[in-house]
């Protein structure tokens, strides 16, 4: 492998996420993409949407990839958490292109609670583990996270480099 190729991708509502897959995709030199969906998720609303769609374990639909999942070698997507699940959107994701990731990684943003549970359930969904996991509070989010995603970056490097020298030796 020489310079492995890395993407972002992301949902976000409220943008906190957002600022976490920028973040994370500056540290890794990766490319960024963002799920869009095709349901209004603003305003009271929008919350309750999300959260039924959440409870209910729904796959709703969602604007097409502009970018190859299956041309990355390693693949980092990013959720909030809605009711202790992924979200809406991201499930989707997950499940549309299961077939074609090498390797993953995951995050989230979350309030407080539910995170470790959503992270176990992105693993399920394209059923294979994570080369690395971090959850994020929002609060974090907000003044950077600096320390949790220099360490999720931090894995991530390391496992691409031991890939690569697995690579070599073969
Ligand atoms: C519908 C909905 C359900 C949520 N459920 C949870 C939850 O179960 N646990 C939690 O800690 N935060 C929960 N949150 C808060 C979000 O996970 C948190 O604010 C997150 O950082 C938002 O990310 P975003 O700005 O990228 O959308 C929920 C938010 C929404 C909209």
């Amino acid at each position: 492998m020489s310079e492995a190729k890395v993407l972002v991708v992301y949902f976000s509502r409220t943008g906190t996420t957002r600022l976490l897959a920028s973040a994370i995709a500056t540290m890794l030199g990766a490319d960024i993409e963002e799920i869009c969906d095709c349901s209004n998720r603003e305003g009271p609303g929008g919350y309750l949407r999300s959260l039924l769609d959440a409870i209910r374990k729904r796959q709703v639909e969602i604007v097409p990839a502009g970018l190859d999942v299956s041309a990355y070698d390693l693949v980092v997507v990013g959720s909030p958490v809605w009711a202790g699940s992924v979200s809406a959107p991201v499930r989707s994701y997950l499940i549309e292109n299961r077939a074609k990731f090498s390797q993953i990684a995951f995050f989230c943003s979350f309030g407080g609670r539910g995170a470790d549970k959503a992270l176990h359930e992105m693993c399920e969904l394209v059923g294979k583990p994570a080369v690395a996991e971090c959850k994020v509070t929002a609060v974090e989010a907000r003044h950077g996270a600096h320390a949790a995603l220099a360490a999720f970056v931090d894995g991530i490097k390391r496992h691409l480099a031991r890939s690569r020298d697995l690579e070599w030796m073969c």
